[in-house]
């Protein structure tokens, strides 16, 4: 972590970018060092636009070690994805919403995936079973 001002790094060059970046290009603390976008264009034409030194791709943002901050500005289904990948390059994320779209993976266990082992239990324990389910289901004797 650096002592001077934070870096910071875009991921998405869109419609809100140009909001953030009338904003964070006018705080003394912070540096606004690269713009990622797959639309290397947007990128291009928002670096130039407002005095940023670097654009390029997702990648090439990651590598830069002064970038300690990435805002995630992609689209809703791009945002898990792209926040995963700057908290894997040792970055902090800040991410518009939603945060996600949707969970990125299943959930383990719900009131209606109870684990098998649990309907053998001899005793009653505090098992995920669901509240329709017959007595006999939950609870088995021994
Ligand atoms: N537009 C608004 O007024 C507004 C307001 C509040 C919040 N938001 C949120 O901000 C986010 C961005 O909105 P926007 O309107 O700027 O969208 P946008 O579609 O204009 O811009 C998204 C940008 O992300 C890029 N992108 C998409 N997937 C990518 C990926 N995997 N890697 C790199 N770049 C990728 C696209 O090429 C595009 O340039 C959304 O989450 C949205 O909900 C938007």
């Amino acid at each position: 972590m650096s002592t001077g001002p934070v870096g910071v790094g875009f991921i998405g060059a869109g419609n809100i970018s140009t909001q953030y970046l009338d904003n964070l290009t006018k705080f003394a603390d912070v540096k606004v060092l690269f713009i990622a976008d797959i639309n290397l264009a947007a990128a291009e034409a928002q670096a130039t636009k407002y005095g940023v030194p670097g654009f390029g791709t997702v990648e090439q943002l990651l590598a830069i070690d002064e970038v300690e901050i990435v805002v995630n500005l992609t689209i809703p289904a791009a945002h898990a994805e792209v926040g995963r990948q700057v908290i894997a390059a040792g970055k902090s994320v800040w991410s518009e919403k939603p945060w996600p779209s949707r969970p990125p993976t299943p959930r383990r266990s719900s009131p209606t995936r109870r684990p098998r082992a649990c309907a053998r239990r001899a005793r009653p324990t505090p098992c995920w079973a669901p509240v329709s389910s017959p007595p006999s289901a939950r609870s088995p004797a021994a």
